[in-house]
């Protein structure tokens, strides 16, 4: 390891993988993943290479967003099992030299909640303003015009006292009112839980919602809004009230100052944003004191195409603020799965490019064997969301995780599990562990290359030829150079290599250590890592 490298800290040398904890692994065969479940499998997650896994919530709810409605900050859900799993989990995970992330859902509770539920028993109880109450309207509608993610009006009405409830999300989930300092203070008096008990870092959920207009000011329509875009009718108006407002980064400069004084840059806070240009990077705070990693989504969302995606890259590099460390996603439990979005060959080039950019990758749990989405039929839908704006529900890429063919469901539970697993050929941990070519071994390698290359982890990034189907560039640190090349499309490409050196990595697994000396041919679907020589 060079002396440069030295200086580089875990979650940016390092990978993240995302586990969704009801689909990784069941051991009590009730259809359902938990802890225990994940904890048998971590050796496999250490196998793969990869440094922290993030758990999606864990906590006490009444699962109408599936954990993402917490009704107890410090209780695991006893589906998922208990706070001695919970520890288990982590006293295996760090044994074997992975990190713990976990989920904080900070805009909102479940209605549930103790909070919640002393909140809305009376106007006076003190925790009232611990939630955004408002009056209705004269003629008894909503207060304004304000929108929920998950489609319709985000006012819910509470019969007893007679107002409404302010929720961007499902009407279980109140939002909690972020500017009463009892409500920020008990909010990261959750994190300090966490950390005491060995967490290494947060995931911030849907952070944009956490402020709205003080004075609830109705928010404008989208001009751009065509009326056929139902992802959704939320998109008919642009939420300069509900969404991203400057009070948003106090809060989350306080959760950063938290973070710090318990274990400093060591302690990692990623924040969910699905922003750009400068609003994303106003996440990373003044002189980054706000998140360590603001998501950047470009890739969950861009069409593959080889001169945007090289135009997105360009355009998040020149953003970023000094000092700022990026972050790449190509999936998560909220979006359709990479491989189905651009193909199972394609599926490799992603993999590729994920793993070889500039900043810390997180991989989506399954995406490392190519799991497509899952089919799921009407009437097995779980998800809220397929039930409030048709065609958008997130279940297909929530499948369990496919560890065999040769036990029933997959080798995920012993029962029926909550969404089903595919019928007939479908991908499996253990097919692709006997297999040098599949998608499992290119991750493996990939992860293992970047590993062995502060080029890759830590060095810089500067672009290289784009044209048609392929995208180039090339990675460097300490003198040592390494391009990666990328064929997004189904026809050879040739390319200049501006260096001799030897093909460390195909997408194809089949011709590592070739020569190359001033160019270098892309089959389809293929990308190529050369190292200079
Ligand atoms: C985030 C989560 C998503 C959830 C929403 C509300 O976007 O990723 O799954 O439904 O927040 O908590």
């Amino acid at each position: 390891m060079s002396e440069a490298s030295k200086k580089h800290l875990w979650w940016q040398k390092g990978v993240v993988y995302q586990i969704y904890p009801r689909s990784f692994m069941d051991s009590n065969a009730d259809g359902i993943g938990d802890l225990p479940g994940i904890t048998t499998k971590l050796e496999y997650v250490a196998h793969l290479g990869v440094d922290a896994v993030w758990l999606s919530p864990i906590f006490s709810s009444p699962m109408a967003d599936f954990g993402y409605d917490v009704s107890d900050y410090t209780g695991i859900h006893p589906m998922f099992g208990t706070l001695e799993d919970f520890d288990a989990f982590v006293e295996k995970a760090h044994g074997l030299g992975l990190k713990v992330i976990l989920d904080y859902v900070p805009n909102h509770t479940s209605d549930e909640h103790p909070w919640f539920v002393e909140s809305r028993s009376s106007k006076v109880n003190p925790k009232r303003d611990w939630y955004v109450w408002r009056d209705a309207k004269p003629d008894g509608s909503v207060p304004n015009n304000w929108l929920s993610e998950f489609g319709g009006p985000a006012w819910s009405w509470d019969e007893k006292t007679g107002q409404y409830y302010y929720r961007a999300y499902h009407e279980k989930q109140p939002d909690l009112n972020w500017r009463n300092p009892e409500v920020r203070e008990a909010m990261v008096d959750v994190l300090r839980f966490w950390m005491d008990r060995g967490v290494d870092g947060f995931r911030v959920d849907a952070v944009n919602h956490l402020a709205e207009d003080e004075s609830f000011r109705d928010d404008p329509p989208n001009p751009d809004w065509d009326g056929k875009d139902s992802r959704h009718v939320y998109h008919r108006q642009i939420p300069i009230h509900t969404s991203n407002l400057p009070e948003t980064h106090e809060a989350v400069a306080d959760m950063r100052r938290t973070l710090d004084s318990h274990g400093g840059a060591e302690r990692l806070l990623i924040g969910e944003v699905y922003l750009s240009g400068e609003e994303l990077m106003a996440y990373y705070g003044v002189a980054n004191d706000g998140f360590h990693m603001p998501t950047n989504m470009e890739l969950v969302r861009a069409a593959w195409d080889a001169r945007k995606i090289s135009a997105y890259i360009e355009a998040y590099e020149a953003a970023l603020p000094e000092g700022a460390w990026p972050n790449w996603v190509v999936g998560n439990h909220d979006n359709p799965r990479i491989a189905s979005r651009v193909g199972k060959g394609q599926a490799r080039v992603a993999a590729m490019l994920l793993l070889t950019l500039r900043g810390t990758p997180t991989i989506y749990y399954g995406d490392e064997i190519g799991m497509t989405d899952g089919d799921v039929p009407p009437e097995l839908e779980r998800d809220p969301v397929a039930k409030s704006v048709p065609g958008f529900g997130r279940d297909p890429e929530r499948t369990p995780m496919q560890w065999n063919a040769t036990e029933k469901n997959a080798g995920f539970s012993d029962s029926e599990p909550w969404l089903p697993v595919p019928e007939g050929d479908f991908a499996t941990v253990e097919a692709q562990r006997g297999d040098s070519y599949s998608m499992l071994a290119l991750h493996r390698k990939l992860l293992a290359l970047r590993r062995a290359e502060d080029a890759l982890s830590v060095g810089s990034y500067s672009p290289s030829e784009v044209r048609d189907d392929l995208l180039s560039y090339i990675r460097g640190h300490d003198g040592r150079r390494l391009l990666v090349a990328l064929n997004f499309g189904e026809k050879d490409v040739d390319l200049d290599v501006p260096f001799r050196g030897r093909i460390s990595l195909s997408t194809h697994l089949d011709r590592e250590g070739e020569e190359v000396s001033d160019s270098v041919s892309l089959r389809p679907n293929e990308g190529v890592v050369v190292e200079e020589s």
